[in-house]
């Protein structure tokens, strides 16, 4: 059998398209993965772009992969830097076979047997394409509901690398949700750029009534799914309708991700991100009057063109007003084919620096915080990974890691436990 070296960075949309990739290949001929390099006859870098350091150490990875490959192995990029660079990507390394975009998963079979083929076609609609069976668990599994995005947040690449947004007809996200359930997942993760603008475009260019409120309580009525989470919200879209479902339906886990990107409203503005300090502040409000242990995460870039200090210092001040219990933080990084790359005022790298710095000092005092109060508490946890040490890991209904100590039994089952002991990044706890 011939084997398969796939490195997958990015997102968990990449993640996605990884499992699409293999599904794919092996519908050709059967591949197994492997996590040597020297041994795979197929190397495939499913890439990121989003910003400039995943794109600079691509051409260097392809330098290295090339030195320790086997003879005759090819090397395939693929994913978002495939879409944005295409043949350039073959014009800078040579040594590379093939580049698939991230719109254009379907079509590995057509280009892997290709010498330097280009498939990055932004406009190619997936979304009613049937891609074959892989996923790298079972007990869990991502679904996408839609590609693309139409935001034009001008700070981001990826309208540029992954098209227009298009939603995935309901029918089939039930489809695909029901075969994972049937082979043994009771937890789904919703994928999409944009999940909450659910409905807004169809293939045939058409809108419909359908929304994402809708597609939430349709899926929560199969049989034998007990979780459901999704990523990512977009702010501008969190009517109420759509908060009172999230908080009411109790297969919906209570843990949300809500992308800040800044609490400046100011900033905000020239990011385009189309909502004001105060909306951020007024829905992160509403579901923690309606759940109060709600676990709420985000995404925050410093160093935005023209960030004052005022600026930072209203980004501090959402960030203690909602104590988020996970900070996903980033310096600004200017990409090509956005706006904000040509804006005035770009921020000195070193103030960028340390206002990252700050930022994530304080959010992990809140977290330490966080955690602290989750001992002793008894909490549901499904428990999906075996570990070493005779342990098992599962998440918590608001997406904590939990470990305990147990046999395999346990894995696939959702339980109470009592946490025993907490770190910044776990809990800890025994079976009740
Ligand atoms: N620079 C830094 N961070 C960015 N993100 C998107 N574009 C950029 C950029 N140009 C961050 C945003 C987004 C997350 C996936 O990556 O916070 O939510
Ligand atoms: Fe995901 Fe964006 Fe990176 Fe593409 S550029 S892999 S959409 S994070």
């Amino acid at each position: 059998m011939k084997k398969l070296f796939l490195e997958t960075l990015g997102c968990a949309m990449n993640s996605r398209d990884s499992e699409h990739l293999v599904a794919q290949l092996n519908q050709k001929e059967p591949y197994q993965l492997t996590t040597e390099l020297g041994e795979a006859d197929l190397i495939i870098i499913n890439t990121c772009s989003v910003r400039e350091k995943p794109v600079s150490k691509l051409f260097s990875e392809i330098g290295v992969f090339n030195k320790k490959r086997k003879k005759g192995a090819k090397i395939g990029v693929c994913g978002c830097t495939a879409s944005h660079l295409g043949k350039e990507i073959i014009k800078r390394a040579p040594v590379v076979d093939f580049v698939l975009g991230a719109r254009n998963v379907s079509k590995i079979n057509e280009v892997v047997d290709k010498h330097h083929a280009v498939e990055i076609d932004i406009n190619y609609d997936e979304s009613q394409f049937q891609f074959g069976e892989y996923r790298n668990h079972s007990l869990r599994a991502m679904i996408n509901i839609s590609i693309g995005c139409d935001k034009q947040c001008s700070f981001c690449i990826v309208p540029a690398t992954r098209g227009e947004e298009i939603s995935i007809p309901k029918d089939i996200i039930i489809s695909e949700i029901q075969k994972v359930v049937d082979n043994g997942a009771k937890e789904v993760m919703l994928l999409g750029q944009n999940v909450n603008n659910y409905g807004r475009r169809f293939s045939d260019n058409s809108g419909s009534k359908y929304s994402f409120t809708m597609l939430l309580q349709d899926i929560s009525k199969i049989d034998g799914l007990k979780r459901i989470r999704f990523t990512s919200p977009h702010p501008l879209h969190m009517d109420d309708e759509f908060l009172e479902e999230f908080a009411s339906n109790p297969k919906i886990c209570k843990q949300i991700h809500i992308p800040l990107q800044s609490g400046s409203t100011k900033l905000l503005k020239e990011m385009k991100r189309g909502y004001t300090k105060e909306w951020f502040l007024n829905r992160c409000n509403k579901i923690r009057e309606m759940l109060p242990n709600v676990a709420i995460s985000t995404d925050i870039i410093v160093g935005f063109p023209n960030e004052s200090e005022e600026d930072f210092n209203d980004t501090l001040d959402v960030l203690e007003k909602v104590r988020f219990d996970q900070l996903f933080s980033f310096k600004y990084s200017p990409r090509p084919m956005t706006p904000a790359k040509d804006y005035e005022n770009q921020v000195d790298a070193q103030v960028a620096s340390a206002r990252l710095t700050h930022l994530q000092a304080r959010h992990t005092e809140i977290l330490d915080e966080i955690m602290d109060s989750q001992l002793g508490c008894e909490i549901e946890v499904y428990f999906d990974e075996l570990k070493a040490n005779n342990q098992i890991s599962g998440r918590s209904d608001e997406g904590r890691l939990v470990y305990i100590d147990g046999s395999e039994d346990i894995l696939g089952t959702i339980r109470k436990i009592k946490v025993t002991k907490v770190s910044r990044a776990s809990l800890s706890g025994e079976l009740i």
